[in-house]
């Protein structure tokens, strides 16, 4: 009797990813080591569309997703295909579905090393590094001094913080920070009655993740993540940030959050990050599919 056997090669089609049990998206994540609880996957599909790719007794070997905003833009995340099935053509596939679905729109995403040459070729390019920040928060916090008062903002006062996020963001995005408020704790930052910045924090993952974490500069970055991080000491945080060096990194730094990876922002159509002097920044990303 011979002791190998070729197996023949199965089907894939493509199907909404809303037609699927979140268990087996769930273990599609997993299957990349990616920290999505099934949760995160509930709150990715309400924020977007999707396409996942399913063999003939349902089984799910892929995944790509796009988040609208408006008829002119989106992100696209979770492109995922299963170790056993990568380098086969199906990572190219999803996206090319995905593409079509995307119309004209302006698209941006943040790509892995695996990924990279898939998006190139593409037709994107790449724009910054994003640093996946994250730990054990500490006990002591190197918290500077405050000019300017923090708030608790609730998630039915988002229109608030609407008009400053779209600044630093490029695209008015309201409607996806209507979804990732109703599960977060949220504050703004105040100088002489005008809100200069915010910061939402929420569960994901085996832990926390601070953001987006809008400012206009450093210092009060810092004051947004910190007043977070002082209710996190001894759990488990992550903040993505395309901050490499500065006062704002080192604080992370100090705080217990170091950098795990890095991907890179990219996109495709009109250039997504354009930052100008004093004006609002995104220093927390709101997540790697949600740029
Ligand atoms: C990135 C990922 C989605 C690519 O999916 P895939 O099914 O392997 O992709 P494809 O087989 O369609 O290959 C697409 C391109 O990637 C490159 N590529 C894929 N596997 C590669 C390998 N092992 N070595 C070098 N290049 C490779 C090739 O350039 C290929 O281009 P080609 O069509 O001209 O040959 C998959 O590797 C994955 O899920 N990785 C883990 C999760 C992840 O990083 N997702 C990306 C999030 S941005």
């Amino acid at each position: 009797m011979q002791r190998s056997v070729r197996l023949k090669s199965f089907e894939l089609v493509a199907r909404d990813i809303d037609d699927v049990d979140v268990k087996l998206l769930h273990a599609l994540s997993i299957s990349v080591r990616w920290p999505h609880r099934p949760k995160d996957w509930e709150l990715l599909r309400r924020a977007g569309r999707g396409i996942v790719a399913v063999d003939g007794i349902g089984r799910v070997f892929g995944s790509a997703m796009w988040f609208p905003h408006g008829n002119d833009f989106a992100t696209i995340g979770l492109v995922i295909t299963t170790p056993r099935t990568q380098a086969q053509g199906g990572g190219r596939w999803l996206m090319d579905l995905v593409l079509k679905e995307c119309g004209d729109r302006s698209l941006t995403l943040n790509a892995t090393h695996a990924a990279y040459p898939l998006y190139v070729s593409l037709g994107f390019t790449a724009e910054a590094t994003v640093y996946l920040r994250q730990g054990e928060v500490l006990q002591t916090l190197p918290v500077p001094n405050l000019d300017g008062e923090l708030k608790a903002l609730s998630s039915d006062r988002l229109k608030e913080i609407a008009a400053l996020d779209t600044r630093a963001f490029g695209t008015n995005r309201e409607r996806l920070l209507a979804l990732l408020s109703e599960d977060a704790s949220i504050y703004t930052l105040s100088r002489s009655g005008e809100i200069v910045g915010y910061s939402m924090c929420r569960e994901f993952g085996g832990g926390f993740v601070i953001g987006p974490i809008v400012a206009r500069d450093e210092l009060d970055a810092i004051h947004l993540t910190a007043v977070h991080l002082k209710n996190l000491i001894g759990r488990f945080v992550r903040v993505d940030s395309r901050e490499k060096d500065g006062a704002f990194a080192e604080f992370l730094q100090k705080s217990g959050l170091d950098i795990a990876e890095s991907v890179t922002t990219m996109s495709k159509g009109r250039r997504f990050l354009n930052r100008e002097h004093n004006e609002p920044w995104v220093y927390g990303l709101a997540s790697h599919a949600f740029s």
